[in-house]
């Protein structure tokens, strides 16, 4: 079984990946900062961890307001860096960890988090901006996997202290259930007193950071009752981010040893660092086998269903690429070179051989087979003038004129809008 074995929390601040990228480590300034950071990073170097869950935000870089969540968890392979408006930094993309991020996934869902899920998308200093500090790389190779947690703080609404707090709960649920035996730690950043917004900008209260500090680790409890004003009245607006610590908090025993603390402010945000080990008692087996038994319910017996593929994060995953590229015949000009010169736009795409054989042959059935979700069916055909029927037919093996049979009323229809009126040669009404 994995094992959490401990809960690492720090600041986020463009200032730490500034101060690693122009070496600034002898700059009385901010030597602090490496200092502060120093004991972290010994400490993960002394207990390599298999993976870490990585708890963040993102600052409307990769997760914008067309679509904002609240826990958005990373089932991705890897993690690039995110260009923030001036070129993205030179750090090498992080190792995912998708086997462990969909278990995860799963379990915080089977506890009614309804989390969102994301994949290709670039990671800004949220994440990396203490990453470069934390984890020491080897011929430019990170030493673990990671499974990131991004939590939507900029937006009101966003989750209370206690909600994050009891995310955290689901968390170590969901870690210590998962049935490798790997170490896992718990990293969120954030924080600490800040503000960076309006007449109020630079707003800071040392004494609170300290005593936060103290009391996330030895009485979370009363944290997580706070509400966002208490933490901006306390700690300035954007430094109520801080409620993302109690998430790697609640993922750790009641009781913890603290191994490192660190607080020092250097311009604009409490730059603050924290080590705390997880002195959790071993669950038993069978708890975790009545917990994965209940993640598995939901789809039970669904494999035995014919024809029938759920549309999970594994076949996600898989078939991102193809997935992708159908997606976009939403675009007009994407769907109008796919028309005019299809293996010139296959190419440019990077589709491999097999994915590009799926979508010459028109192949309804292969394409759910490899992992394409029906509703990208329904875009190709309203692109290449393919009525729904049609596919519908051909996923089941059988002439239109078959399977229009089984239907209560023959009719036609396809996605296609405006575009496709000319063109639908399939419709018998013309
Ligand atoms: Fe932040």
């Amino acid at each position: 079984m994995a094992r959490i074995i401990g809960g690492v929390a720090v600041s986020h601040t463009p200032t730490i990946g500034f101060a690693y990228d122009t070496k600034k480590q002898n700059d009385p300034a901010w030597a602090p900062i490496f200092a502060s950071f120093e004991p972290v990073r010994e400490w993960f170097k002394a207990n390599q961890p298999d993976a870490i869950v990585y708890i963040f935000n993102d600052h409307v870089t990769s997760f914008f307001f067309d679509h904002y969540s609240s826990f958005v968890l990373g089932i991705d392979k890897e993690y690039k860096v995110a260009d923030e408006g001036g070129g993205a930094r030179e750090l090498p993309a992080v190792p995912g960890n998708p086997a462990l991020a969909q278990h995860i996934g799963a379990s915080l869902m089977t506890d009614e988090f309804d989390m969102s899920f994301f994949q290709d998308k670039p990671l800004d200093h949220g994440f990396f901006s203490p990453m470069s500090v934390l984890l020491e790389r080897k011929d430019e190779q990170w030493p673990t996997t990671i499974v990131p947690l991004q939590v939507g703080v900029l937006q009101f609404p966003i989750p209370t202290a206690r909600r994050c707090y009891k995310l955290g709960q689901a968390l170590r649920r969901a870690i210590e259930s998962y049935p490798e035996d790997i170490k896992v730690a718990v990293v969120s950043t954030g924080g600490l007193s800040h503000q960076v917004h309006g007449e109020r900008a630079g707003f800071n209260n040392p004494q609170w950071d300290q005593d936060f500090l103290d009391i996330i680790t030895r009485d979370p409890e009363q944290l997580a009752g706070m509400t966002h004003a208490e933490y901006a009245e306390l700690g300035g607006l954007e430094g109520a981010e801080i409620i993302m610590w109690l998430i790697m908090r609640g993922a750790l025993s009641a009781n913890v040893k603290k191994v490192h603390s660190s607080f020092y402010l250097p311009s604009m945000t409490g730059i603050g660092t924290l080590v705390l080990e997880n002195q959790s008692a071993e669950v038993p087996g069978l708890v975790n086998e009545r917990h994965r038994t209940r993640m598995a319910i939901q789809l039970q017996g669904a494999d035995k269903l014919t024809g029938t593929y759920p549309f999970t994060h594994a076949g996600s995953l898989k078939a991102y690429r193809l997935n992708k590229y159908l997606h976009r015949m939403i675009v007009p000009a994407h769907r109008e070179k796919f028309l005019a010169d299809p293996e010139g736009s296959f190419a440019e795409a990077g589709l491999t051989e097999e994915e590009k054989n799926l979508v010459r042959r028109r192949d309804w059935r292969g394409l759910i087979h490899y992992g394409v979700i029906f509703f990208m069916l329904e875009k190709l055909g309203a692109t290449v003038g393919t009525s729904n029927l049609h596919i519908y037919a051909a996923m089941r093996g059988e002439s239109l004129e078959d399977f229009m049979k089984t239907r209560n009323t023959q009719v036609n229809y396809s996605v296609a809008g405006n575009q496709a009126t000319k063109e639908v040669a399939w419709d018998t009404k013309k």
